[in-house]
């Protein structure tokens, strides 16, 4: 069988990442694809990256580009163009600069890799993965935003150290927009199956645990932003999105909380927020409606609201040129 083809666009922290851990999970032949100022460093990556598979023990074949058509043929196209937030900013900040970002690639993307499954990593997430489906006018199902995986994963770790358990047996959803609204579900998160507040109840931890536990949640990125002072995440995230690729090749249908299109599910129609999805070799296969308690509902409705001015600006932005 053919080795798949993952182009990787943005070869900065999170592409090298990402193209590490493509190759360790066996996804692919990998392109690493930035603008033409920093091919060296795609180039530079996809080398040293290639260099390292013989101790690493796997095959696949790495290259750097700045031109389009070397993306072409892909399976799967992971976009992380665009400049990460400063401390002191929201990722709603970056919305003029990457807006414009994402307009241009998503033009590469149609042309040259018009087959591919998309998963967009730049922020403002929600508003750019609803632009990249908006340019490239691929089928919803195939252009999703990484976010979800990386809040819940968040979730989850921070539950795992509050209960000293481990991380594999704590299950989370965090839905919403990946933003400071984001709504991460206190009933819907469970350890070994209990869910939360029956943990409350059992006497294991108390609300007010889990309440900073959440807000520890919503100010993850934050958090990483400054203490790394120039920059923000890229392991988490990448090991994010590879786990979305990695269910599209593998058709795991995996359900993790993404960036998706609602169509109507949640009452809401025509806009990308988080919420849970089957992931399989159609791509989004299905949006899972769970159902809110009022607060729930409340917290999410907020989140749509935000995204919602997000999407107007963007597109204020890509009709100013
Ligand atoms: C994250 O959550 O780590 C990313 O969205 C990057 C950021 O700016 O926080």
């Amino acid at each position: 069988m053919a080795r798949k083809k993952i182009a990787l666009i943005g070869a900065g922290q999170i592409g090298g990442t990402l193209a590490l851990l493509a190759g360790q999970k066996d996804l692919g032949d990998i392109v690493l694809f930035d603008i033409p100022q920093a091919e060296g460093t795609a180039k530079g990556k996809a080398l040293d990256i290639a260099q390292l598979s013989p101790v690493a023990g796997f095959d696949a074949n790495y290259a750097g580009s700045s031109n389009y058509k070397d993306i072409a043929g892909a399976d799967v196209v992971i976009v992380t163009a665009g400049v990460p937030r400063k401390p002191g900013m929201t990722r709603d900040d970056l919305v003029g600069i990457n807006a414009k970002v994402i307009n241009a690639v998503g033009k590469g993307i149609k042309e040259n890799a018009p087959d591919a499954f998309v998963i967009v990593i730049t922020n403002p997430l929600d508003a750019m993965v609803g632009l990249m489906q908006e340019v490239t006018g691929f089928p919803a199902n195939r252009v999703v935003g990484m976010a979800g995986v990386l809040d819940s994963a968040r979730f989850r770790l921070f539950l795992a150290e509050e209960f000293k358990v481990s991380v594999q047996d704590v299950t989370a959803f965090v839905l919403g927009g990946h933003g400071d609204t984001m709504v991460p579900l206190i009933r819907y998160s469970t350890v070994a199956g209990i869910p939360l507040p029956d943990l409350v109840k059992m006497g294991w931890t108390t609300q007010e645990k889990l309440d900073k536990i959440v807000q520890r949640t919503r100010d993850g990125g934050a958090e990483i932003v400054g203490l790394l002072g120039n920059g923000s995440a890229f392991y988490a995230p990448a090991a994010s999105a590879i786990s979305m690729a990695e269910a599209y090749l593998k058709d795991k249908k995996r359900v993790i909380p993404c960036a998706a299109l609602l169509n109507g599910e949640y009452g809401v129609k025509g806009l990308y927020i988080g919420v849970p999805v089957v992931i399989g070799k159609g791509g989004v296969e299905k949006v899972v409606e769970v159902s809110f308690n009022a607060d729930e509902k409340a917290m999410f409705d907020k989140s749509v609201a935000a995204v919602k001015s997000l999407v107007e600006a963007t597109k204020k932005i890509v009709a100013a040129g």
